[in-house]
């Protein structure tokens, strides 16, 4: 069942919703060569305490970090390590938030000092992607008409479209229904309603869409090495379109 929220829900989904946010804006900064992304897996946490939330991601199905750090060929759920980000990385970071029992979810793909042009451009692209699937939304509008667009854009960019791993509902849960894949049919899948909380999230290959995981039993990466971005943003149905909770 996908849940309609209630207004008293809206109000602390947005709150955690901005703490996400927040969170990304506190970290920019500190995102630069010679950090290590347990540092920031660090930094993000008491950040996030700081503003009477939790870590929804820690400890969640027995995921050891706060926050996930995925650079360069990792897709998503990088586990904070002592590993120093280097000039010319990408890094994806994907924050939740738990306030007073409601979820916020949102990542961004960052660059760490100078990077190539195509780590540019599929940045520049699958930031567009998420925007062009957002775009889809209003009350009345189905969920294969986003992964549609996310895909339609991305194919003609010539980059992978991953498909093990999709958007989700956000509520007192940091996945429920629906399922938000970026690929499917427009006018097909379940139909959105005003109140509903979904998260989209492309994951977008320089390459091959297929994808591995590492024996950690978390690590996503790219079955050809090449790099991988992730945007992500947990969004309000309106009666006319969406409204962004986790905004910047
Ligand atoms: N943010 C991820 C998602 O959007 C969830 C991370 S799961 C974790 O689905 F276990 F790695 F935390
Ligand atoms: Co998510």
């Amino acid at each position: 069942m996908i849940t309609i929220k209630t207004p008293e829900e809206i109000e602390l989904l947005k709150i955690a919703g901005q703490i996400v946010g927040d969170t990304h804006n506190y970290l920019k900064p500190f995102i630069k060569p010679g950090i290590t992304t347990k540092e920031l897996d660090q930094l993000a946490e008491e950040y996030i305490l700081s503003r009477g939330a939790t870590a929804s991601f820690k400890n969640y199905q027995g995921y050891p970090g706060s926050i996930c750090t995925s650079v360069n060929n990792e897709v998503v759920h990088g586990i904070p390590s002592d590993r120093v980000l280097q000039d010319g990385d990408i890094i994806s970071i994907d924050i939740g938030a738990n306030y007073k029992g409601y979820h916020g979810d949102s990542a961004w793909t960052y660059a760490v000092g100078t990077i190539d042009e195509q780590k540019e451009d599929l940045m520049k692209h699958t930031e567009q992607a998420l925007f062009l699937g957002l775009a889809t939304i209003r009350d009345g509008s189905r969920v294969g008409d986003i992964g549609n667009a996310v895909y339609t854009y991305a194919r003609k960019h010539n980059l992978g479209v991953v498909r093990e791993l999709v958007g989700h509902g956000v509520g007192k849960n940091l996945h429920e229904e629906p399922d938000v894949p970026n690929f499917g049919k427009k006018g097909t899948g379940p139909i959105l309603k005003e109140g509903m909380v979904i998260a989209v999230e492309p994951m977008i290959n320089a390459g091959s869409h297929h994808v591995y995981i590492l024996d950690d039993d978390w690590t996503i990466i790219t079955a050809d090495g090449k790099p991988s971005a992730h945007f992500e943003h947990t969004v309000l149905v309106t009666k006319d379109g969406y409204e962004i909770l986790t905004k910047r």
